[in-house]
């Protein structure tokens, strides 16, 4: 299939800050309104083993211990989300990684500070989606 398939699915962490903050209902409405479809959703808490495996690329980096830390300091909600070009929509919903920089009326312009504590992860390619959706739901995978 296409990357403008319709059934194209992402997978999406609303991350230990969001739930500490009360912040999940609103991120899961601006999705709702957007028109995605959630065809899964569960409160999870990962641990060290896990987050190595979801954030393989970025176990070597500088801001990795710290970013493991918070990844699995709480329990985060993940789901799948599809829809049109959802890979895509997702990305421009969340604005740039730094919540100081991204765009107001994105997800992190409007209620992140932080480039770490940035509220919601969300797949950045086709193939990092079947990548992390395996992982994560390997029912769906
Ligand atoms: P995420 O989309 O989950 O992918 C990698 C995460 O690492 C990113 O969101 C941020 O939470 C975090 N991150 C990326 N770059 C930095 C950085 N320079 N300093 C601290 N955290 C970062």
């Amino acid at each position: 299939m296409s990357s403008s398939s319709p059934e194209e699915r992402t997978l999406v962490l609303i991350k230990p800050d969001a739930v500490r903050r009360g912040l999940v209902g609103e991120i899961i409405s601006r999705f709702e309104r957007k028109g995605l479809r959630i065809d899964a959703m569960e409160t999870r808490t990962m641990d060290g083993e896990f987050a190595d495996q979801h954030y393989a690329e970025h176990v070597d980096k500088p801001f990795y211990p710290p970013l493991k830390a918070f990844m699995t300091g709480g329990p985060l909600i993940a789901l799948v989300l599809s829809g049109d070009q959802v890979i895509e929509v997702v990305r421009g919903m969340l604005g740039s990684t730094d919540g100081r920089k991204a765009a107001a009326g994105t997800i992190r312009g409007d209620l992140s500070l932080s480039n770490r504590e940035n509220l919601v992860h969300a797949s950045d390619s086709v193939d990092s989606a079947k990548r992390e959706i395996a992982l994560w739901f390997p029912a769906l995978g």
